[in-house]
């Protein structure tokens, strides 16, 4: 057994009370079962422990003890294989994973099912606390440090970067301190500001528009087709290539829909004037919605773009449909080979921007060498903060897209558009863009918005939805004002702390401002709480996601209070990877938002219980307004990886099924191909169909699987004006694996070991061997490793060729490129495989799990770190900044008290949720379909039934929605 120390051992302890909701009671407490296999667990201590070596990840996967006794002999015999044990866990699933009665008559304290589900809690939190431990490698320069400490103090704790300060050609240089220390001061720490700059008020540039994206795997393993290193080229060979294995050939086999009736679909252009007669098949995912679909669009355009208003590097190139593998061996496609696959030769596309590109230096430590950053880089053109700079603006000229109501400049601009139409048409619609907006001229007879690019409408839907509630918190706020002028509004200016700022006194700016925060905390809370518990549907991510937000112990302030000062202190601990990784464990405790937003005196914790303790949180004190924000050693932006993993194209789907609401909302009265309301078709669509139609439309029909053969065929022929090409048409499901290819992910194989994830040995692996051998399921997923295996080919291994210094094999050997098989065989290719192929191919998925596991690993990083480096969802989340009314709104989901749903969904009593509240401000008139909706992803009209259930069945009202005759 690996020795821990008492770090570690606290860790796991506190991680265990903390992540399992203890409730007050002994964490250990839960090992008290008379459970045979939990006590041996116990005794033997098979409890997984932080990682000390990147080797020794433990790999989402647990002795035999700890899964019989988290989940029975059931869990114990799915242990074979790659993936990650958890889902497995008592309760982790439906509601046939709960343990039987047999099994709770016999427990003595916690039971089994609390058992399976802070076991699945507590091994999420350690992978998240040994990714945050291995997996952080900025590209702007700060790695170095990172390796080999700066004055004294450890890399991983290293608060502060030069690389990070304002340079001189910065309007703001100088208000910031220019050559001396930079710490962002008074106007320039209100609020937002429109570059992302000076979030943390000491790392003035972290996160703002064109910094570089990070990386979250070794900076050697990145572009692999480069063949840099022994390794890599021992990994794939001379096989990889930007157009090899062709892309096209990829997309037209392992990517496109099958159609029963292609003549029905025209490759995803429908038929003519919405036609109901048109059909586009395409696999569903029955517990998510199209809204969920476009909602994460909405969401990606917050936070990155590799592309600048719309264009990449003028510089065209080819995008395959030229070679194929014919049994190993590439071969020419013929002009009937590309016409049967329906691939197009003359397609071009200009080339992914790079930022730099000469390569990279580097440094010695401790005997080793390291690269300072990847050999290559690419910027990131908005700020990666969660700031809405998709509705507001990210740079100067974004920021001239977005239209102020003229009559009140707090608002955002809207017009009447639809006479008579509902109660939500009267707050109005987004202008169109005028001629003298700057905009390229591929975005004209769209709605201004400050991020255009790629618009339809489901875009639309979210802009038009965010600008009418932003107008809805300053109509409350206003009301708010109007009945107490003279009440203290909350808000300060830094300039002038001590002055208090009366309703009366705030102005139009100062207002809109204000609004741009709420709602951007608005969308993070939906996002984290709403999407991503309907996202990953059960029940441990349902709480390990409201942890993320509220906190384990929401409704127990004073813990929850203690926990963020004990947090706060970690700080001041010099051992650097420790205090990462309690800072991560117990900030699980009180939630990441609002981490270091009170800040008590005194020595001893104990005086904490005291409920009339005094919050000393002071504005004039740097330490209180930036206190909270943790960047773990390496300045927060999104790692390249992060874009790879949310190229969801398949979620779409080719045709919306669109209904009225005051028409019989059971009744499909057109199919709408997605592609009719591409870019300005959007406008007349949303006008003359009016928002809540939309909303109705896709908040019922299912979006697509995540999976192979399920990507829209519309976006596989997609026409483009500004394409240099005989076609002008692009696929852009091909494409995302060029992109890929451009900016160096590696390939799956290498992606999961360096997240901590086992690896695969041959294709097979990817079938879900939990279905019968007879299921038609599974003989579907052996076809399609077939053609995994035609497309990506396989070669003779050579054990002598070591491929990987990321993991070893069980028995501490390097892994070698026969992957366990004897040497000389004949054996897949799988180290080749794309990231996206790779992910789409895990058939076998945690319960619910609209993602793969390999995603997923990437989100618990990335989406905990979105919120740990942001000073104003954690010690700025304050009413100085948000003002009072601005906070109860975040925290009650809109005005007055918080509303709660009937009865208890899955188990809990649950807030009417955050995405809910906002539809029925924005568009009241959908009040009686939003009745039964719980979860606004949910698809409206299904009957949610029991515990996590995913079955596709209609709730009552909408049994005769057609959508339901199709079960599958
Ligand atoms: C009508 C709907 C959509 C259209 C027309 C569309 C079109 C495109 C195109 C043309 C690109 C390639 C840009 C390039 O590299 O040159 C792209 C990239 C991308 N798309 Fe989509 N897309 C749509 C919906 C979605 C959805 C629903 C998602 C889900 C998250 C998504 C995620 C992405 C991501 C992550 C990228 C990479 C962006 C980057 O590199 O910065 N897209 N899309």
């Amino acid at each position: 057994m690996r020795h821990i120390d008492n770090w570690s051992r606290l860790a796991v302890v506190t991680g265990f009370c903390v992540l399992a909701a203890c409730d007050g009671k002994n964490p250990l407490d839960i090992f008290v079962d008379s459970e045979k296999d939990c006590a041996e667990m116990a005794v033997q201590r098979d409890i997984q422990k932080v990682a000390k070596t990147r080797e020794e990840r433990f790999l989402g996967k647990v002795p035999g003890t700890t899964a019989r006794c988290l989940g029975g002999e059931h869990a114990e015999s799915l242990r074979e294989g790659p993936w990650v044990d958890w889902p497995n866990y008592w309760s982790a699933g439906d509601a046939t994973t709960k343990a039987p009665a047999w099994l709770l008559a016999k427990a003595k304290v916690v039971g089994p099912n609390a058992h399976g589900i802070n076991g699945a809690l507590y091994e999420l939190e350690l992978q998240r606390i040994e990714l945050i431990k291995f997996n952080l490698f900025d590209n702007n320069g700060t790695y170095e440090a990172y390796v080999t400490g700066r004055d004294g103090k450890a890399g991983p704790v290293l608060p502060t970067w030069p690389e990070m300060r304002l340079p001189q050609s910065h309007p703001d240089y100088k208000a910031v301190g220019g050559d001396q220390q930079q710490v962002c001061r008074k106007e320039l720490i209100r609020f937002r500001t429109l570059t992302g700059v000076c979030n943390d008020i000491r790392n003035p540039l972290m996160g703002s528009t064109h910094q570089l994206f990070a990386r979250n795997v070794k900076f050697d393993t990145t572009f692999p087709d480069l063949g840099l290193k022994d390794l890599t080229k021992n990994r794939h060979g001379d096989r990889l290539g930007l157009l090899k294995p062709d892309p096209q050939v990829i997309s037209r086999k392992l990517f496109t829909r099958k159609q029963s009736h292609p003549d029905k679909c025209h490759e995803g252009y429908g038929l003519s004037a919405g036609d109901k007669e048109a059909e586009c098949e395409y696999e569903k995912a029955p517990f998510f919605n199209v809204l969920a679909a476009f909602w994460i669009q909405f969401m990606t355009h917050d936070w990155f773009a590799h592309l600048e208003e719309g264009h990449n590097r003028s510089e065209w190139m080819a995008v395959g449909c030229a070679t194929q593998l014919v049994k190993n061996v590439e071969q020419p496609l013929t002009g009937e080979d590309a016409k049967k696959l329906g691939c197009r030769p003359d397609d071009k596309i200009d080339a992914a921007i790079i930022a730099e590109g000469a390569a990279p230096r580097s440094f010695t430590q401790g005997g080793k060498t390291y690269l300072t950053r990847a050999p290559k880089t690419t910027a990131n053109h908005v700020t990666a903060w969660w700031d809405a700079s998709q509705l507001y603006g990210y740079d100067e000229r974004s920021g001239k897209r977005v239209k102020h109501d003229p009559k009140d400049p707090a608002k955002l601009l809207l017009m009447p558009v639809r006479e008579g139409g509902g109660a939500g048409d009267k707050l109005g619609y987004l202008p169109v863009f005028e001629s003298g907006d700057p905009i390229n001229p591929e975005w004209s007879g769209q709605e201004a918005t400050a991020f255009p690019d790629n618009w339809s409408i489901g875009l639309s839907f979210y802009h038009n939805v965010f600008a009418r509630e932003h107008n809805a918190f300053v109509d409350a706020f206003r009301v708010q004002a109007a009945l107490t002028p003279d009440g203290d509004s909350g808000l300060r200016n830094p300039a002038k702390p001590d002055a208090v700022i009366r309703y009366r006194d705030v102005t139009a700016n100062e207002l809109f401002e204000v609004a741009r925060l709420v709602v951007a905390a608005e969308i993070a809370k939906i996002h984290t709480t709403e999407w991503t518990t309907q996202l990953l549907y059960n029940e441990p991510m349902n709480r390990g996601m409201n942890a993320n937000w509220h906190g384990v112990f929401e409704k127990q302030e004073l813990v929850a209070d203690m926990l963020k000062e004990v947090v706060r202190r970690l700080d001041d601990s010099d051992d650097a990877r420790k205090a990462n990784s309690l800072y991560a464990a117990l900030a699980g405790g009180p939630g990441i938002v609002g981490l270091g937003n009170h800040v008590y005196d005194g020595e001893l914790l104990v005086g904490l219980i005291d409920p009339n303790k005094e919050d000393r949180w002071d504005l004039k004190n740097d330490n209180h307004i930036n206190g909270g924000v943790n960047h773990f050693g390496s300045p927060f932006n999104f790692p390249e990886e992060f874009i790879t993993v949310y190229r969801l194209h398949p979620l779409l789907p080719d045709l919306i099924e669109y209904r009225e609401w005051n028409k019989e909302p059971n009744v499909i009265q057109q199919k709408v191909p997605v592609i009719e309301t591409f870019r300005g078709k959007a406008t007349e669509a949303m006008h003359q169909k009016g928002l809540s139609n939309w909303g109705l439309s896709m908040g019922r029909q299912r979006l697509g699987l995540l999976t192979l053969q399920n990507h829209p065929q519309f976006l596989q022929n997609l026409k483009m004006n500004r394409l240099q090409s005989p076609t002008r048409q692009i696929d852009v499901a091909a494409l995302d694996l060029i992109r890929d290819r451009e900016r160096g992910v590696p390939r799956y194989n290498e992606f999961r070991r360096q997240y901590g994830l086992k690896q695969l040995t041959s294709f097979d692996e990817f079938v879900d061997q939990r279905l019968s051998k007879d299921s038609s399921v599974r003989s579907r997923q052996e076809q399609l490793v077939k053609t995994l295996r035609e497309v990506y080919g396989q070669h003779q291994c050579d054990e002598l060729k070591k491929i990987t210094d990321a993991q070893l094999n069980d028995d501490k050997s390097p892994i070698n490129d026969c992957l366990g098989h004897p040497n000389g065989s004949l054996i897949d290719n799988i180290e080749d495989v794309d990231t996206v192929v790779g992910w789409l191919a895990e058939f076998r998925r945690p319960h619910g799990f609209a993602i793969s596991e390999t995603q997923f690993v990437v989100f618990i990083l990335n989406a905990s770190r979105r919120l740990f480096s942001d000073r104003f969802f954690t010690s700025s989340f304050r009413p100085e900044f948000y003002t009072t009314l601005g906070i109860d709104w975040v925290m009650h989901n809109g005005p007055g008290p918080e509303l709660m749903e009937q009865g208890t969904p899955n188990g809990h009593q649950q807030p009417v949720s955050p995405m809910k509240r906002v539809l029925l401000r924005t568009m009241p008139e959908l009040a009686g379909e939003l009745q039964g909706v719980v979860n606004a992803f949910d698809p409206w009209a299904r009957d949610r039934g029991k515990y996590y259930s995913l079955d596709w069945k209609a709730r009552a009202g909408a049994e005769k929605d057609k959508a339901f005759a199709d079960k599958q």
